[in-house]
Formats: C-alpha cells, structure tokens, sequence
C-alpha cells in the first residue's frame, strides 16, 4: 500500500489521520508513504528533459501498489495543490498512466464541519478520469478534527478508530477486486 497525505505541517490533521490508517493495516501487508511535496510543480519543459527522480518514484510506487491511500486537507473548497500536483504528475506518460486501473481510497480531515466533502469530491472527479477505482464506500470525512485527536496527535476517539478500522478492511477488500 501507498499512503500520501496533502499536508506535510508537523501537526497535519491528516498526517495523523494517515498514520492511524497505518496502524490498522493488517500485519504482512506492506506499505510506504510518499511525501507529495518532493515534487516539483507540473512543467512541460522539465518534463521534456526527462522525469525528475521524485517524479519517477512516484510513478513506480502509484503503478506498484497494490493500493493507494489518499489523505486530503480541503483549501479552499477544493484539494491542495500539492495533492493535485501529484496526481498531474502520475497521469502523465509513459501511457498507461500510472493512475490507470489502480485502485484508491480516499479520506481526509479539517476543523472545519463538511469534512473535506469538496476536496474529497473534486479528488474523486480528477481519479475518475483517469480511470482509477476509487473506492466507493464506505467514507471517511472528519470534521472538527482538532477533538479528535490527543496532544501527540494520537486518535483519541473511539468511534472514529472504529470506523477506520471498518474503512480500512474495506478498503484491503477492494483492493483484492482489482488485482
Ligand atoms: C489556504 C487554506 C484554505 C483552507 N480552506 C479550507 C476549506 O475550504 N475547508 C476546510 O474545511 N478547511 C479549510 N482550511 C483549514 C484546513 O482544513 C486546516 O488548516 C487543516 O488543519 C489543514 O490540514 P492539516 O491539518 O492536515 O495541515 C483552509 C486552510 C488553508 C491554509
């Protein structure tokens, strides 16, 4: 499994989203996450001059996974630019792009009350051109994160570990249809 969180701030709501979902994967099941902010912003020209090696990387760890776990913030009613910029990256050539066909899950966190629902959606539309199969069910959106969570950033909240816990199983099932 790769897991990418659209947030590198030292106290990311949804990097302590992503590494609760770490947790819970079950043992054996290997993953890795990638720090979308190692890339460079989409150009033409640099990707004329052949892939840089972040964006390498990134391509062969999307076309390997057997999973990829998406965690977004919402900026602005939509996703962050960091999280888009890697998905642009990925839908790039050599053709398949390397979104073709894999399968994905999406969740995400903000103190805010429509838990991510815009960027989620808006990360959904952009994956769903480019044919990757974004699980559909079931979804995970935090609101009012900052309760959520201990002072270590920790998931303090019982419900929600459950229902990652549910998300999680889900989300190792879908992946199964897709192999
Ligand atoms: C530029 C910017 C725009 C934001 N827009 C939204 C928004 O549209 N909806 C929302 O719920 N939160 C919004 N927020 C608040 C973020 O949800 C909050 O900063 C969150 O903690 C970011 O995720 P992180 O904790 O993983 O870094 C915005 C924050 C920034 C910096």
């Amino acid at each position: 499994m790769l897991a990418m969180a659209g947030s590198q701030r030292r106290r990311s709501f949804n990097r302590a989203l992503l590494r609760a979902a770490l947790e819970r994967i079950p043992e054996g099941v290997e993953s890795r996450e990638f720090d979308p902010s190692r890339l460079p912003f989409y150009d033409g020209d640099l990707e004329a001059a052949g892939d840089p090696d972040p964006v390498k990387e990134l391509k062969e760890a999307v076309r390997a996974a057997d999973l990829v776990l998406l965690v977004t913030p919402e900026y602005n009613g939509g996703l962050p630019a960091v999280l888009k910029n890697a998905v642009d990256w990925g839908s790039r050539p050599p053709r398949p792009q390397a979104w073709d066909g894999r399968p994905v899950a999406i969740m995400g966190a903000t103190p805010g009350r429509l838990g991510t629902a815009l960027a989620q959606r808006s990360l959904r539309e952009s994956l769903a051109g480019l044919n990757a199969r974004v699980m559909p069910q079931p979804r995970i959106l935090l609101a009012g994160a900052g309760a959520l969570f201990d002072g270590d950033l920790r998931l303090a909240d019982e419900a929600i570990g459950q229902r990652l816990d549910k998300f999680m199983s889900a989300a190792a099932e879908w992946a199964l249809r897709f192999r």
